[in-house]
């Protein structure tokens, strides 16, 4: 909500809503005399500018979004006794777009990940869908996010970004092939934020009301249009200068000329018991659930139809968690989804500040009944409400006992080790698929090209790991990258 002019003064006040003179003179000593340090106008106006940004989000910085509402059109029932997922339920949302290395001032038009990040303000409360326009991640443990986003962000001496950097980390970590096939096609540059599709990634789990459990993944199918829309590498690098907010400018545009971009929500759903045989592990981020093993079911339409009314209060300062679930889902057995879980509200405690959660774009639309107090900027504060449970003064609180319906098995000694492997689980298998039945032969002639590109200036032994690194996804493709590099290399 924007702040009222008080009506008692025209003009503009200091933040103490104490009238002040002017917006356009400083308090001098004459008209061309030094400046005085009592002028509070000034001082308070040069403070508070210094202190105009937060620190930027480490990874997704530059971004934008809109609101909009989720309707669930098909009963899931059966799946899910989630309020926002019963039939007909409308629920208001915000969607952040974003790109993955780049800074906040970065272009939009750089070949990367999007971040698809989703908040449903719920009658049971926030529940937030952090995920990306791919459907896998280049990782599956959450100890290598840091080391990975630091190699795809600055040198530290010269503070430049380097291709040798980033394919020295996906070469030695091979399980990033299939993400990496991904944005080196048409994925990595999206024409419009309107023409991408978004999906959750990992494996979730849904709970129904007779307390059985499944697995699910989502998908949101933009109905914008049906191929992925991509923009051309050289027109890319022309906006990259030109327009920097290319995407930012198009949604933004789009939604205030009445045009709603929309997506329908589709899940896979996997019964319980079938996660542990099913022929690739399905925890395992780095890996799709086959179409044909699990198809796609709808579940209701997202609009996008309203923009932000201020930039910084509404996006910037938007905080998106995927420990935000509602009653009817659960985590699952990925380990990066656990790690994930950790990782968001600490980085926006520290971004934005301890009660980030009280601001109105973060603030559930039900009441708060919290036993987490205080901390700077306390706003929404509890009164002489009871500090401590159990209390003796009919203050509320949960006590609950025994199984969650939505816990998962484990077993075993605590170990350090990558997942087992499943009978089709190599690195190479699915990346490989993506080349050879996904991609058809214009496609494929631009991943060449691509990648042939983006190796321009990667030094030894990286370039000839990055050529092998081709090879294990797909011979052909391989081997032209290697003739086109090391004929570039000849030239
Ligand atoms: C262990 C792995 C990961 C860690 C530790 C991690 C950590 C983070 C952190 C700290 C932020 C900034 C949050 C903020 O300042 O508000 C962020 C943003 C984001 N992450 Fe991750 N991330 C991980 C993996 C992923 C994966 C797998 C996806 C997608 C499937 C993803 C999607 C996003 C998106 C979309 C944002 C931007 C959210 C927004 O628009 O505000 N991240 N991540």
């Amino acid at each position: 909500m924007a702040a009222e002019n008080n009506g008692h003064h025209t003009g503009s006040t200091t933040q103490a809503g104490i009238p002040a003179v002017s917006d356009r003179n400083s308090l001098t000593v004459g008209a061309d005399g030094p400046i005085v340090l009592h002028d509070h106008h000034l001082v308070e106006t040069l403070q508070h500018f210094n202190r105009m940004n937060v620190p930027e989000r480490r990874p997704h910085a530059k971004g934008a979004g809109a609101f909009g509402e989720f309707e669930t059109t098909e009963d899931v029932s059966q799946y899910t006794k989630a309020a926002l997922f019963q039939k007909g339920v409308k629920t208001e949302t915000l969607l952040r777009f974003s790109t993955v290395a780049g800074e906040l001032g970065s272009p939009d038009t750089w070949r990367d990940v999007r971040g698809f990040a989703l908040k449903f303000y719920t009658t049971e409360g926030n529940f937030d869908l952090v995920g990306n326009n791919t459907p896998v991640f280049f990782l599956r443990d959450p100890m290598k996010f840091p080391h990975f986003i630091r190699s795809q962000k600055r040198l530290p001496d010269s503070g430049l970004r380097d291709g040798t950097m980033q394919w020295d980390f996906w070469t030695q970590n091979p399980e990033s092939a299939h993400q990496v096939t991904y944005i080196m096609g048409d994925r990595g540059l999206p024409k419009t934020w309107r023409e991408m599709n978004g999906y959750g990634s990992h494996t979730y789990m849904w709970v129904n009301e007779a307390g059985e459990k499944f697995w699910v993944k989502y998908h949101f199918i933009n109905k914008q249009s049906d191929k992925f829309e991509t923009i051309d590498g050289a027109e890319a690098e022309r906006l990259a200068g030109a327009d920097a907010e290319f995407h930012r400018r198009d949604l933004f545009n789009a939604i205030k000329e009445g045009n709603f971009p929309q997506w329908d929500l589709y899940i896979q759903v996997m019964p319980y018991e079938e996660a542990k045989t099913y022929r690739y592990n399905p925890f395992d981020l780095t890996k799709t659930w086959s179409k044909k093993d699990y198809p796609r079911i709808k579940v209701g339409t997202l609009t996008l139809n309203r923009n932000p009314e201020n930039f910084f209060a509404e996006i910037e300062q938007a905080a998106f968690s995927p420990a935000n679930m509602v009653p009817g889902m659960g985590m699952s057995p990925d380990k990066m989804l656990l790690g994930r879980n950790f990782a968001y509200a600490d980085a926006q405690r520290y971004r934005i500040g301890t009660n980030f959660q009280q601001l109105p774009v973060n603030r559930p639309k039900v009441p708060v009944h919290s036993y987490n107090f205080e901390g700077n900027m306390w706003y929404e504060h509890s009164g002489a409400r009871s500090y401590y449970v159990p209390n003796s003064f009919g203050d509320s609180w949960s006590d609950e006992t025994g199984p969650v319906d939505n816990s998962f098995e484990s077993d075993g000694d605590l170990v350090r080790s990558s997942y087992t492997l499943r009978e089709d689980d190599g690195d190479f298998v699915q990346p490989g698929i993506l080349v050879r039945e996904v991609m058809d032969d214009e496609q494929r002639a631009r991943l060449v090209q691509t990648v042939t590109g983006a190796l321009e200036g990667v030094i030894e032994p990286v370039l000839s790991n990055a050529i092998q690194y081709w090879k294990n996804i797909d011979e052909n493709v391989g081997s032209q990258i290697e003739s086109n590099v090391r004929a570039k290399a000849t030239v």
